[in-house]
């Protein structure tokens, strides 16, 4: 297929998306880790535009803003009134000189489906046939409320009529305009300012460019899009939602060709930026986000949310939350574990059930397996944490580090009191709170001593089951373990 570069792509997200009923602007609400928007830009952005405009009229402040963020090269031009996408699309062009040589793309900013290879389609067929204009359609099931496509006898495209426009008999046409187009630039400039708003919504109407075009003589075409929910435009949020499951199938679907085990597709949901290498295994209710990825033969779930996190090759992710984490290869992370931004799990570590992490290097070999908080810390080699530590990180007003070093044991329900430094191969006692510094090599032992008062039950409790117990325990011979 020929690739024809085109002058300029003008995306049209001015209007408001009233149905969305959301404060959110309609083009912003997100569907696997994208907006709207930010998905049209990036199949638009496959045809390598010289020029990129989103038209922005409604919370134009919002949307502008977003666009910087996602999108800091695109241009963005203002339509003021929605007067319909004929006056927006002029709005686009004035942006770009009043005129563009070469051919424009139009597209719509809320059909997050649609594929940089279906408008490529549409840019190569228009080029070779050297068509004035060439409208993207499709044949839907139920054709409500869009543009029908009129052909004459010879199959020719002759108009788009609009629903609200249409008579019975064209009402009853399935092939429908996508709302995308490939236009001839400097035909399309001068076709708008013919454009009239003399019909039912009193807009300037992009599609009466097309028989404006034809009535000069130019050439009209048409490209049928091979599946139809491709070109679906999202207006309320049940589309939103069928269109999230549509893309997330599609993304699992190359992640499963290309090696991925994905025990339950209707249970995982994925980022469009989220990457996986082979035989991977993902498991059922787990959420990929952001710039997520997933190393040879790691597994990950069930249940199980990941964004922005590294899991190495070979490691095992069991239930759990991880966020901004790093899990190198072959380390053990779960089952209910949370990682917070700045956990970095080396080689074979555990970070194991009910372990919070944060800010915090635990290195090779390395295991921290239950019941514990790490927070800014630093622990070394094949080190072992007891159950229920703490890392006292916070004095009520800053955080302080505590470094562990490598070979080191320490005792379960510690309390690591930073700052604080326990040297290499050092041990702690149980239930330690550890304020001072411990040597290499040393015990730290940082608790009151234990007193047993004998007796003590007898006297204060006299006649109580404790104290029967007691009794009786005291005439039978001393057990043997
Ligand atoms: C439009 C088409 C219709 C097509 C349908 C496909 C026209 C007249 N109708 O109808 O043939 O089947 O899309 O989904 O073109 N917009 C602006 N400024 C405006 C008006 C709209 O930027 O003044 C933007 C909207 O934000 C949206 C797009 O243009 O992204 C389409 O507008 P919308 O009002 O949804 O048009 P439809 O009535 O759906
Ligand atoms: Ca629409």
């Amino acid at each position: 297929m020929s690739t024809s570069r085109p002058a300029a792509v003008v995306v049209l997200a001015a209007g408001e998306g009233t149905r969305m009923k959301s404060a959110t602007p309609k083009v912003l609400h997100d569907i696997c880790g994208r907006s709207l928007v930010g998905h049209v830009l990036a199949a638009a952005g496959e045809l390598e535009p010289e020029h990129l405009v989103v038209v922005v009229g409604h919370a134009r402040e919002k949307v502008t803003a977003h666009l910087a963020e996602v999108a800091p090269d695109v241009r963005t031009a203002v339509q003021a009134e929605q007067n319909g996408t004929g006056h927006a699309v002029r709005m686009g062009l004035e942006e770009l000189g009043g005129s563009v040589d070469g051919t424009v793309v139009v597209v719509c900013g809320d059909t997050p489906l649609l594929t940089g290879e279906t408008l490529r389609r549409l840019s190569a067929t228009h080029s070779a046939d050297g068509n004035a204009v060439t409208v993207l359609t499709a044949e839907v099931p139920d054709a409500t409320g869009y543009g029908r496509i009129v052909r004459d006898d010879s199959g020719a495209v002759t108009a788009i009529v609009e629903h609200k426009d249409a008579s019975e008999a064209q009402r009853a046409i399935r092939e429908i305009n996508s709302g995308v187009f490939a236009f001839d630039g400097a035909l399309l400039a001068d076709a708008l300012k013919r454009v009239r708003t003399d019909n039912s919504q009193g807009e300037e109407y992009l599609t009466d460019v097309l028989g404006i075009l034809r009535e000069a003589g130019h050439r009209v075409g048409a490209s049928v899009a091979g599946d139809h929910r491709e070109i679906a435009g999202i207006n309320n949020r049940v589309q939103l939602s069928e269109a999230r499951r549509i893309l997330n199938d599609r993304l699992l679907t190359a992640a499963m060709l290309s090696g991925v085990t994905v025990i339950d597709p209707a249970t995982t949901w994925v980022d469009v930026t989220v990457t996986f290498e082979q035989d991977v295994v993902v498991h059922p209710g787990t959420q990929l986000h952001g710039a997520t990825h997933l190393a040879e033969g790691c597994e990950v779930g069930p249940n199980s949310r990941l964004t922005d996190t590294r899991v190495g090759a070979g490691a095992r992710v069991d239930n759990a939350v991880a966020v901004s984490a790093e899990v190198g290869p072959e380390a053990s992370v779960g089952p209910y574990a949370y990682l917070r931004p700045g956990s970095r799990l080396a080689r074979r570590s555990k970070v194991g059930t009910y372990v919070e992490t944060k800010n915090a290097s635990i290195g090779e070999g390395t295991k921290v397996p239950h019941l514990s908080y790490v927070g800014d810390a630093t622990i070394g080699e094949f080190s072992n944490i007891g159950a229920a530590s703490v890392f006292v990180n916070y004095d009520g007003q800053d955080k302080h580090h505590t470094t562990v070093g490598s070979h080191c044991r320490t005792g379960s329900d510690n309390m690591f009191v930073a700052p604080v430094t326990i040297g290499d191969g050092a041990y702690t006692a149980a239930g330690s709170v550890i304020t001072k510094d411990v040597p290499p090599g040393s015990l730290a032992v940082a608790r009151g001593q234990q007193r047993n008062i004998e007796g003590w039950v007898a006297r204060k409790r006299p006649g109580s089951a404790a104290a029967k117990a007691a009794e009786a325990a005291s005439r039978e011979p001393a057990s043997e373990d």
